[in-house]
Order: C-alpha cells, then sequence, then structure tokens
C-alpha cells in the first residue's frame, strides 16, 4: 500500500538542534549538572524510543539517574497494548505525586502509544496534575521544545493530535548497550488485525530510506555493536511504501556486506508478508541470525480471519516447513493469543494442535485484552476469565514440555554465541538462534563471540562453558 510520506523537515529539526544549545548552556551554568530519568514500558519500538529521549536529554546537558526522587525531569514512555501495561503506567504515574511534592521544580513527563488513545490526554490533564507535558509517538522529535517551555516557566503541554506518523531522521541517540543496537527501520502499521491497538496509535506504514538505514548500520558496526536488530511492527514489509526497489530481503542482503563481526536480528515479522525470498536471504547471509520471530495468534481459521490476519492455518504451516528446508537449524518463536472473543474450546484446542505441530522454541503467549476502539472489543464474548485462563495455563504447560525438550537436546553441542551481559553469578549470552546460554567467565568478555560447550538446560535457558 502506498502513503504519502512526511518527513521532518531540515528546518524544523535544526530549530529543536538551537534549542537543545539553549539548554545545555543553561544547565552548564548550574552548580551540578542536572538528572533525567527516562522510563520505558512496551516493546522494543519504545525501547529505541526511550534512547532517543535519552540522547536528546543528553545532548541537552542532563545526566542520567534510575532514582525518581533524584531526577530534575521524569519522562514515562508508555505501553497500550494491553490494558494490563496501561494499569501499571497509571499506578505508576500516580505514586510520582510523592515525587513532585518533595522536589517541586521536577518535570513530568509522559509520551507513548498510550497518550495517543483518544480520551486519554483529557483523562492526564483532569486527574494527574503534577504531569506537566504530554505528547504521542509522532511529537517525539519536538521533545526539547516541550521542555525548553517548561523550564521557563510554560503551560502545561498536551500534543497528541492524530497524525498517520512521520519519519525523522538525525536525532541523537543514547544507546542501553555498547553490544546490541536497535535499528528502526521502519514505523507503524496498516495491517489492523482486529484485536489490536498498535495501528491507531503509531500511525501509517512508513519505512527509513534505504540510505539513512545503511549509513546507521554501519556506524553500528564501526563502532563495535556486535548484534544489530532491524525493528518494524511489520519489518518485513520494509520498502513497500518507498519507490526504491528495496525490500526487506535486499535489506538484510545490504546489511549483511557491511564488514564486520556482528549478527543482524528483525522483529516482528508478519506471516503474511514472509516469504521464500526471505528465507532463502536469511539462509544465504552468514551474519543474519537463524532465528525468525513469526506470530502466529491462532490455530483456528475461523479465528484467524475475525482477527483480520489475513492467512491460514495451513499458509502458516506452509511457511514454517519452507523456512526449515531452507534453513534446518532454524529457531522459530512465534506469539499466541488465549480468549479471543467467542474462540470455542475446540478453536482452542487447534491452537494446541499448531503449537505441537510446529513445535515453537519459544512462545509470547497473551490473554485477549479488549482495546478501545479496535473492532474486537464490541465483538460478543461469552466466554469467562477463568476459562480463559485455564487454557492459557494448558497452553503455558505444552509450551514448556516442549521448549525443555528442545533445550535438552542442545546439550553437549557446541554453539557461537556472543555474551552480552551479566546477571547475578553468570554472563549471558545468546546463540545466533537468540536462545540464552548462562555462563561463568570473566566480565571482561562481555562483547565478545565465544564458542561455548552446551552442558545443562532447563526450560528458559541453557547452561554452558567457554572452549
Ligand atoms: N506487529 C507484531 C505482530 O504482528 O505480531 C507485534 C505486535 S504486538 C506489540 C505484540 C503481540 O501482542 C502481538 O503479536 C499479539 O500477540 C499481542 N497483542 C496485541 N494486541 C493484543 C490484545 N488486544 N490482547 C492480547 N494480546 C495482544
Ligand atoms: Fe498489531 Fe497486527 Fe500490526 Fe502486529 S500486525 S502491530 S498485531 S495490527
Ligand atoms: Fe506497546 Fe506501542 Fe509497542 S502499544 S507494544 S509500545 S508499539
Amino acid at each position: 500500500m502506498s502513503v504519502k510520506r512526511i518527513e521532518t523537515s531540515e528546518k524544523d529539526l535544526a530549530r529543536q538542534r538551537e534549542i537543545m544549545e539553549r539548554v545545555a548552556e543553561m544547565n552548564a551554568s548550574l552548580a551540578a549538572p542536572p538528572l533525567a530519568l527516562v522510563d520505558t514500558y512496551g516493546c522494543q519500538q519504545n525501547e529505541a524510543d526511550s534512547e532517543k529521549l535519552r540522547g536528546m536529554l543528553r545532548t541537552m546537558g542532563y545526566e542520567l539517574t534510575a532514582d525518581e526522587y533524584a531526577a530534575d525531569v521524569i519522562v514515562i514512555n508508555t505501553c497500550a497494548v494491553r490494558e494490563h501495561a496501561e494499569q501499571r503506567v497509571l499506578g505508576n504515574v500516580g505514586a510520582l505525586t510523592h515525587t513532585k511534592r518533595a522536589k517541586p521544580s521536577q518535570i513530568i513527563c509522559l509520551c507513548g502509544c498510550m497518550m495517543q488513545e483518544p480520551g486519554m490526554a483529557e483523562r492526564i490533564k483532569s486527574s494527574y496534575s503534577h504531569v506537566r507535558v504530554v505528547f504521542g509517538p509522532h511529537e517525539l522529535w519536538r521533545f526539547p521544545e516541550f521542555l525548553l517551555s517548561q523550564l521557563n516557566g510554560g503551560k502545561r503541554i498536551f500534543e497528541t493530535s492524530p497524525s498517520d506518523g512521520c519519519v525523522t531522521e538525525g536525532l541523537p541517540s543514547a544507546r542501553d548497550s555498547s553490544v546490541k543496537a536497535w535499528l528502526p527501520v521502519m514505523y507503524g502499521c496498516n495491517n489492523f488485525c482486529s484485536y489490536c491497538i498498535v495501528p491507531y496509535v503509531r500511525g501509517r506504514e512508513r519505512s527509513r530510506r534505504a540510505g539513512d538505514v545503511l549509513r546507521e548500520a554501519k556506524e553500528l558496526a564501526a563502532a563495535g555493536y556486535r548484534d544489530i536488530t532491524l525493528l518494524g511492527q511489520n519489518v518485513n514489509s520494509y520498502g513497500k511504501d518507498l519507490d526504491e526497489g528495496v525490500d526487506f530481503s535486499d535489506l538484510i542482503a545490504e546489511i549483511n556486506d557491511i564488514p564486520g563481526d556482528f549478527v543482524i536480528r528483525f522483529m516482528t515479522s508478519h506471516p503474511k508478508d514472509a516469504c521464500e525470498k526471505l528465507f532463502s536471504t536469511m539462509a544465504k547471509c552468514e551474519k543474519c541470525a537463524r532465528h525468525i520471530h513469526l506470530p502466529f495468534q491462532s490455530g483456528s481459521n475461523r479465528v484467524l480471519s475475525a482477527m483480520n490476519r489475513r492467512y491460514t492455518r495451513e499458509d502458516y504451516l506452509e511457511l514454517i516447513r519452507t523456512a526449515r528446508r531452507l534453513m534446518p537449524d532454524v529457531v522459530i518463536t512465534s506469539d499466541v493469543i488465549v480468549g479471543f472473543p467467542g474462540e470455542t474450546e475446540e478453536e482452542f484446542e487447534e491452537t494446541l494442535s499448531l503449537v505441537e505441530e510446529v513445535r515453537f522454541d519459544a512462545l509470547f503467549t497473551f490473554i485477549f485484552s479488549p482495546r478501545r476502539g479496535t473492532p474486537a472489543a464490541s465483538m460478543p464474548d461469552p466466554f469467562t476469565r477463568e476459562e480463559k485462563q485455564r487454557r492459557f495455563d494448558r497452553l503455558i504447560e505444552l509450551q514448556n514440555s516442549v521448549s525443555e525438550e528442545k533445550h535438552r537436546s542442545y546439550v553437549g553441542s557446541v554453539q557461537r554465541v556472543l555474551i552480552d551481559g551479566a546477571e547475578g553469578e553468570y554472563l549471558t549470552s545468546r546463540t545466533s538462534g537468540g536462545r540464552l546460554v548462562r555462563l561463568k567467565a570473566d566480565g571482561e568478555k562481555i562483547g565478545s563471540f565465544q564458542n561455548v560447550r552446551i552442558t545443562g538446560s532447563n526450560t528458559w535457558a541453557l547452561y554452558g562453558e567457554i572452549i
């Protein structure tokens, strides 16, 4: 589908850059650098956005803190995908009345997908008077302007007008890790799955120009990042809105040609846009991880149709066969929803049978959460929460036994892993397929690839030693 592209103009960006310089000058005259905290809910897109917020804050002279009482600026980047995420956000925002009381100059900002929901800005305006700034994902690049206005004692800001979204290049990013980097390649979603709020809050699909993606990928490789994850809500429809003749497979192949020792990952792929070309490109690109995250959502054709997923169970199983034919060792993970409105016991059994047939390496399981404004929220839903929970528990039990068996089959094998961090007494690392391997080794090895022998396993992780 072709959409009208809106790119943030160089003039508008220059204005934000100039504001960042002004704020940096103001902050440089303080006795100590002011502190900022950015808290993130939701998916990797939000993580990537938060890294941009931190990048802008750092450019404006802020140091980052995890202490909400010490912070001069707090930004909460919110998620709207399920009700539970929203409840957590609202609870935590409510609790910030204490920090604001202890430090009245504190500037509290809310942004992200939840703020873009109809009625949410009004709700924050009337019930959370300690929040000074509210903006949706489309206005993220204007954050310096919002912050300066508050520093100058301006009025509360609410910037959440509906928008198809834009593409903004050149914002600074303060990345969380020096090993793994997010690389958004497209924004928004056109799929309108009937349960999902994302297309309403994140706007239409729009791809970054291939030249911009490649430039950033080269910078990341040159800076020593070892794991580059290409991001998009529907990442494999990359390029369809551009006139550059580059599709997602072509983009992977071009990134694969960048010199350096790094892994290319990507998420999330939609089955309707997955094809043999994608899998054969993955197979021939030595840097591309042997992992595909391919959400199936339901094993029942009736439910898939009601979800507006635009593929059948048979299409999905055929894709899995193709992926495994071209990459016998590929790790396959997925998302699934239990308790979609009207899903019967028999339809749920079809989800179980698909899980048994595919034998996913890992599964992200969700109970349907009605999202206001989506078609599924007004569909009749005769099944109780308890029934849905029982089904959910059965599904988890089945998947846990598959994951446990799959993990056990790694024991004794040698895997090339990237050591990416530390967790308690272990270093953490990932196989090419993205499986977690815990190791005991010297912290200096973080950021390096190592060959490890797998010595143990459980449902969630592998254990190994460097050889
Ligand atoms: N774009 C990706 C896709 O199509 O799979 C991911 C979108 S969403 C951020 C991640 C997962 O949340 C979805 O795959 C779906 O399983 C789940 N999800 C989305 N809306 C939901 C809802 N209303 N209730 C329960 N789960 C939901
Ligand atoms: Fe939501 Fe579907 Fe788009 Fe994924 S593809 S973000 S589930 S509408
Ligand atoms: Fe949540 Fe927005 Fe991501 S709704 S899952 S943070 S795109």
